[in-house]
């Protein structure tokens, strides 16, 4: 395992990502882990960059025994300069900030034949990097010696040999350095020697022990499921863990997509084997959304209203469950958190450092006195994905769009009523459908219909109709917190909403949506 301690950088959780590509087990920690505390011994330490300086009072640092280890170290940005405040002090503030593309000399003495570095075995001279820091070092640590330069930066790379310390300024983590996976990998393979054996496969059958142990051979676990890639995924593999120990609930709230209710049962129960009971509570969920515009009214609804059925069912099976022979309690609450949450709430803040907890089903497991248990806090979405096809789940699920928690009451603009649920629903799965056809779906991260609020004027044979707004909307993102508009060819849009407007009724519009995020979002409430 490689240990990876976060100074702050918007780039840390990056260096994970690429560590987990050579198949290699690492974890991220703030930079104030205290060694002593860790049950593990790494194989090696990376220290992130940081926005800090390391000469500035409240500056981080980490704990001193991390230099007692006697395990390589590498340093990037501000970890190069902690390498370096810690022999000895010797950073200083830069006239100028570098910020941008260089060109990395690994052969930063006069002869082209100079030794280079192990960091940088197989790599050409000139290699183009990422760099972005402020300060730069005043002198080399004794002992130290430079292994790359930039145009800019005297000291781009240090190394103690012998020590197997290295500092680089440039960050290797990011694709502007488009070799920068090879400099990872001679620090964790070739220095660190670390092991390149994490695979899913081998995760989740760890995984299972683990859940196997955590539950003991009665208990019982309870989690809710929404259809999405998560929940199913995790749902799964308690199946594989615990078998019908695990109880799955899905709360039909009258505003999912069309038949997803009927989907999930399907594919859960029948394809999956899962131990699931579906609640249809539509009218519930309807009856309190009725005459409620306010989306902020209608997320808290339908948060509260989830909460209370789901309390209820829980306690039913409990009941059942407790009361068949040679079944314990149910002590645990599953939660298909993933690493990027988890690392949003473990990441280093600054000097005053505040973590944020994540955020769980409304605070449910605490309301019931049930433990967590997160069996996907380790991976990202891909592996997430990879997991699930491993987990024999259908591909067109593992590779699904995400839907809100509030569904379409918030692609509903103004009140929901039963007739623009439907509405919205015939429309979304009419698109749904052409994308998916159409191959595009893939190429795609989240497309869905609204209801605008308001009637528009139409014509239907010779009579004015007053009738729905449709907006189809397709965007392209990373992350979700900034997305593109997709961009159909024009024939397949006006395809779609003729399509639309002949069987879909009181549909006068169809519109497709163009705006980016920001300024929009994705949803339009
Ligand atoms: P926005 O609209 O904020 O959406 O650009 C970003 C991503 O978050 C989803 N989203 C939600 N998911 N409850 C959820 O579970 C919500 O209240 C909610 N609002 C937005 C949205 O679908 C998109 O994937």
């Amino acid at each position: 395992t490689i240990l990876v301690l976060d100074f702050g950088s918007q780039y840390t959780h990056l260096i994970t990502r690429r560590l987990r590509e050579l198949n290699i087990y690492s974890e991220m920690l703030p930079c104030t882990q205290k060694l002593a505390d860790l049950t593990w011994k790494p194989k090696g330490i990376i220290l992130s960059g940081g926005p800090y300086s390391v000469y500035a009072a409240d500056a981080p640092h980490v704990d001193p025994e991390v230099f007692k280890l006697d395990v390589p170290i590498l340093g990037i940005c501000y970890g190069l300069q902690e390498i370096a405040w810690h022999h000895g002090k010797n950073v200083l503030a830069g006239e100028k900030r570098e910020y941008g593309r260089a060109s990395l000399n690994i052969r930063p003495s006069e002869s082209q034949q100079a030794h280079v570095s192990k960091l940088f075995e197989s790599l050409p001279n000139d290699m183009e990097v990422w760099m972005s820091h402020g300060d730069k070092l005043s002198r080399i640590p004794d002992g130290f010696t430079t292994i790359a330069t930039t145009a800019n930066s005297a000291y781009a790379g240090i190394a103690h040999e012998q020590k197997e310390y290295y500092g680089i300024q440039f960050h290797p983590e990011v694709t502007h350095t488009p070799q920068g996976g090879v400099v990872i990998k001679n620090f964790a393979v070739n220095i660190c020697k670390a092991q390149q054996n994490w695979t899913m496969e081998a995760f989740k059958d760890k995984e299972v022990v683990r859940i196997r142990k955590l539950v003991g051979e009665t208990g019982q676990v309870i989690g809710a499921v929404s259809g999405g890639v998560d929940s199913t995924v995790a749902a799964k593999l308690m199946h594989e863990a615990i078998g019908d120990r695990f109880h799955a609930v899905m709360v039909d709230n009258g505003v999912l997509r069309m038949d997803e209710a009927k989907q999930v049962k399907e594919t859960l129960t029948k394809g999956l084997g899962v131990n699931l009971t579906v609640i249809d509570a539509s009218e519930r969920f309807l009856g309190l959304l009725k005459g409620v515009s306010d989306p902020e009214k209608k997320r808290k609804i339908i948060g509260n209203t989830f909460i209370e059925i789901f309390e209820e069912e829980a306690k039913k099976i409990a009941k059942a469950a407790e009361s068949t022979p040679k079944a314990g309690k149910i002590e645990y609450f599953l939660q298909g958190t993933l690493y990027p949450d988890v690392i949003e709430s473990i990441s280093f803040k600054g000097p005053s450092q505040t973590i944020k907890t994540h955020h769980n089903v409304g605070g449910l497991p605490e309301k019931m006195n049930l433990k967590l248990i997160e069996p996907l806090r380790e991976l990202f979405k891909d592996e997430v994905r990879k997991m699930g096809l491993d987990l024999g789940i259908p591909a067109d699920l593992v590779g699904r769009h995400p839907f809100p928690g509030p569904g379409l009451a918030i692609r509903i603009i103004g009140d929901v009523t039963p007739e623009k649920v439907r509405t919205v629903q015939e429309a979304d799965r009419i698109f749904i459908e052409e994308i998916r056809n159409a191959g595009l779906y893939d190429k795609i991260s989240q497309a869905f219909a609204a209801l605008m609020a308001g009637d528009a004027v139409g014509v239907v044979g010779d009579q004015r109709l007053y009738g729905h707004i449709i907006a189809l909307r397709a965007v392209v993102t990373t992350d979700f917190m900034t997305a593109d508009a997709y961009e159909f060819e024009i024939k397949f849009l006006k395809h779609i909403a003729q399509r639309i407007g002949d069987e879909v009724k009181g549909v006068a519009r169809v519109t497709y949506e163009v705006t980016g995020k920001p300024p929009s979002t994705i949803e339009f409430e």
